[in-house]
């Protein structure tokens, strides 16, 4: 089996590239694709690529991911997550592979009761959510595809919420946190195992998977400080105190039963996923593993 991993150097790729190789999947027949590599919005570079290596499976994880920006440069923004996930599709249908396309909690407005089904209605508020929901129904037109809907993510191989907070924690002792916006954060070492399950099996289809239970951004917070033994007071403030560029939804829950339906496990709770998130942490050369080192001494 021939693996093609795009956006490999984000957080994602990166740990779905690691995963292949824990199951023993040799470098041979991994192809980790980087936007030097294969641009994803360069139909014939996309076709030709894929037609050399002629893949059994396409990760498709690299998007445009800044949500913000994305609100002032919508056609480049469009250009990468539809186009881009059209071009990937078509290539995938080009060859007979499987297709995983990673979308986002984004697709949804944040306005239902309880927890969104996938097969709820999408109305995204942001340019980035929209262009995802376009690259979704691209994929969609393409039977032997996985959809996966996923949230706050966090990985080692990229900026995230968790490194933002334990590096604020060098210059403040008191932060204001979005607390009416609520969701599930979403690990990538739990999330890749998950998708390499996935594409072993026909189940295709679209499905939510990010970590059990639900957070707010302040709790998601108070927990990366209280459980690393940082002194922080988190002041939950609503949304409209902190005003940013794209519309984010308030409600992000997302329901698993459409992975419960077809019988693959549900990823870990997300408390123990941010505890075993810092342990990788910790044995980088970076300034967030010497925070947490200095607080798990108590200095
Ligand atoms: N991050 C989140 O909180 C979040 C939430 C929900 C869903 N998602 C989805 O999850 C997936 C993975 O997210 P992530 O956090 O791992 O993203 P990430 O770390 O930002 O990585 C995305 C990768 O895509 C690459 N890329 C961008 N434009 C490209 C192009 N034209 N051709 C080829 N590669 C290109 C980027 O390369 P450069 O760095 O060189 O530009 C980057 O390596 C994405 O599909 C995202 O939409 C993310």
């Amino acid at each position: 089996m021939k693996y093609l991993v795009t956006g490999y150097k984000g957080q994602l790729g990166y740990d779905v590239v690691r995963e292949l190789k824990n199951r023993n999947v040799s470098d041979s027949d991994i192809y980790p694709m980087d936007i030097n590599d294969m641009d994803i919005t360069n139909r014939d570079q996309v076709m030709a690529k894929v037609n050399e290596i002629k893949p059994d499976v396409i990760f498709h994880n690299a998007a445009w991911t800044n949500v913000d920006g994305a609100e002032d440069m919508q056609e480049a923004c469009e250009k990468v997550n539809y186009l881009g996930a059209k071009n990937m599709a078509d290539a995938a249908k080009m060859v007979g592979a499987k297709i995983v396309y990673i979308s986002t909690d984004y697709v949804f407005d944040g306005t239902k009761d309880g927890m969104y089904e996938i097969d709820d209605k999408p109305n995204p508020l942001s340019v980035y959510g929209k262009t995802k929901y376009q690259g979704e129904e691209a994929v969609r037109d393409y039977e032997k595809h996985f959809i996966v809907r996923i949230s706050w993510v966090f990985g080692i191989n990229g900026k995230n919420f968790i490194r933002t907070m334990l590096k604020l924690s060098e210059s403040r002792d008191e932060l204001n946190v979005v607390a009416d916006q609520v969701g599930s954060p979403t690990y990538t070492v739990d999330l890749a195992k998950l998708l390499v399950d996935m594409v072993s099996t026909e189940k295709y289809g679209t499905y939510h998977a990010n970590n059990e239970g639900f957070c707010s951004w302040a709790e998601f917070a108070k927990y990366i400080f209280e459980s690393s033994n940082i002194n922080m007071k988190v002041n939950p403030i609503p949304t409209k105190d902190y005003p940013q560029k794209a519309t984010r939804p308030l409600n992000s829950k997302l329901s698993k039963k459409s992975l419960d339906d077809a019988g693959f496990n549900r990823l870990p709770n997300w408390m123990d996923a941010v505890n075993r998130y810092k342990e990788e942490l910790i044995n980088e050369d970076s300034i967030e593993a010497k925070i947490l080192i200095k607080h798990r001494k108590g200095e």
